[in-house]
């Protein structure tokens, strides 16, 4: 089945005012690429002036609180981003997994905010470099989903994204075919967790993504778009995986 591809940004803890202005060819370059959805993870304090500086890009939080609202010094909820302008959050990234302990089970609570608040979600698996080489990646990253995903996932407001952590900001990619097996597996999970609601629900490579490699990653089976960290914070970087997927 066809889905369309989605090329989404992710700038960490990267960014300022000044730095909105690459948005402005960003937002041209996913206005032209008429068969490709573009979303950009900002942080918090940048969700709000790039929801109003460019109203036709989809904004999104790197991170949401898995509670409403309460005594949660320093969080933030799903309904505050929704309210700042943001259309969707990641949740469940591996460097929130590394730095702040989240666990899968925190993953699928945030997704389940998220969704409680109208919000798009984006939800990250992935293995170890360690896991990788003990040959677990795949019995993890099907652990993950089968902890993380919720029950009533499907397409319209649910994304999962493959980023093996080791390709994280390394300039290091498994190959297509590790990575079309991850992805078949991936899909084969959400098949048995949310039957046919499966086919519709896109899956993101992410992990190095650049414009060099993109044509070639997001032409493998089972790959419906990528999350990009580093190549996201420039429209020099970020525009070029825009165009391969609108080319493909
Ligand atoms: P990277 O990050 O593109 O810099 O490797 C990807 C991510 O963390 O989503």
């Amino acid at each position: 089945m066809a889905r369309r591809k989605l090329v989404a940004g992710n700038w960490k803890m990267n960014g300022s005012r000044a730095a909105l202005a690459e948005l402005d060819a960003i937002a041209a370059a996913a206005k032209s690429a008429k068969g490709v959805d573009v979303a950009m993870a900002v942080p918090f304090t940048l969700i709000a002036p790039a929801a109003e500086r460019v109203p036709g890009l989809a904004i999104g939080a790197e991170d949401v609180h898995d509670r409403d609202s309460g005594a949660h010094t320093g969080c933030v909820s799903a309904g505050m981003v929704k309210e700042a302008g943001a259309s969707f959050t990641i949740v469940g990234h591996s460097e929130r997994r590394a730095d702040q302990g989240e666990t899968s089970q925190d993953a699928w609570a945030k997704a389940a905010a998220a969704h409680r608040s109208g919000l798009h979600v984006i939800l990250c698996c992935g293995e170890t470099e360690a896991e990788r080489n003990a040959g677990r990646a795949e019995r993890v990253v099907q652990a993950q989903i089968e902890k993380s995903v919720p029950d009533n996932a499907d397409g319209s407001w649910f994304t999962l994204a493959y980023e093996p952590r080791w390709a994280i900001g390394t300039g290091r990619t498994p190959t297509v075919e590790d990575i079309a097996s991850i992805h078949a597996i991936a899909r084969a999970k959400l098949r048995m967790l949310i039957g046919d609601a499966a086919d519709e629900v896109r899956i993101l490579y992410g992990g190095s993504v650049t414009g060099e490699n993109a044509a070639t990653l997001l032409a493998v089976e089972n790959v419906d778009g990528a999350l990009v960290g580093g190549a996201s914070l420039t429209a020099e970087k970020f525009v070029p995986i825009i165009e391969a997927a609108a080319r493909l």
